[in-house]
């Protein structure tokens, strides 16, 4: 398989310049596997300070806000552009977020279109999915994935710059890890619909990351799942154990 394992942090509306400081020197102590792509998901408006004190040490760490809004600039009182990421030197963005589907109401029609103006700009675009418990439960999983796939699909015309991370929302934050085959059996569908409703190399191509309280205790055995391509990683990309999660292939 040709998919490079891809392993995000989600920092959320945590830390300061301090602990920031914290964060980057253990990123630059490492050692982090050289085969993995890294991606932190800073608040904005530590993302230029995030760029300017990366360790060179950290080739292969790149940088993401946690959401944009959908036009490049204009009288949106507190937003951030995809041209105003890319103008500080950040290369991604996280969008879909649960907490922003769930939290801030945001509906898969404008996710898709901060996804389909972000990669017009030339970001690249952590694409977040997954189902709540309720939906879960109520045999929903892929009714609801599939749907917000359908929505984002709509927006987008190359699929190079997308990643998917499939986040159980009943995993997010609470302490529960889906299962590996669990996880795995989402990832495995996620990639037929690629197959079915884009095409097959997108989907043989596409990276799925698994998202919902990965910890470096679990991460070695999540990452042995074949669709399983990476992590998106809240929590305990905090902390320096964040290293061993993104070194979950060695
Ligand atoms: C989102 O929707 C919920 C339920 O309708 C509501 O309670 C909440 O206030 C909304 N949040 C925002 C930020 O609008
Ligand atoms: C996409 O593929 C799935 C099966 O993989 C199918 O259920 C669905 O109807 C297809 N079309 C759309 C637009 O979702």
């Amino acid at each position: 398989m040709g998919r490079k394992f891809i392993v995000g942090g989600n920092w959320k509306m945590n830390g300061n310049k301090k602990g920031i400081d914290e964060i980057l020197a253990f990123l630059a102590e490492g050692p982090l596997d050289p085969d993995v792509e890294v991606v932190i998901g800073c608040p904005s408006i530590y993302l230029d300070y995030v760029h300017s004190k990366l360790s060179p040490n950290c080739k292969n760490v790149a940088i993401s806000a946690q959401n944009c809004y959908k036009v490049a600039k204009g009288a949106f009182t507190g937003e951030i552009s995809p041209a105003m990421i890319k103008d500080i030197g950040a290369k991604w963005v996280i969008l879909g977020h649960s907490e922003r589907r769930n939290v801030f109401n945001e509906s898969d029609e404008l996710i898709a279109e901060k996804i389909g103006h972000s990669l017009e700009e030339g970001l690249h675009v952590i694409a977040c999915i997954g189902e709540l418990l309720e939906e879960r439960e109520a045999g929903k999983t892929t009714d609801v994935v599939f749907r917000q796939m359908k929505a984002i699909a709509a927006k987008v015309k190359d699929w190079d710059k997308v990643v998917i991370a499939y986040e159980p929302v009943w995993a997010i934050g609470t302490g529960k890890t889906a299962s590996p085959a669990q996880a795995q059996e989402v990832h495995a569908q996620l990639r037929s619909w690629l197959t079915d409703n884009v095409s097959k190399a997108v989907s043989d191509n596409m990276r799925i990351m698994y998202g919902g309280s990965v910890t470096a205790a679990n991460c070695k055995e999540l990452a042995k799942e074949k669709d399983i391509d990476g992590f998106l990683v809240g929590g305990a990309s905090l902390k320096k154990e964040f290293v061993d999660i993104v070194n979950a292939n060695k």
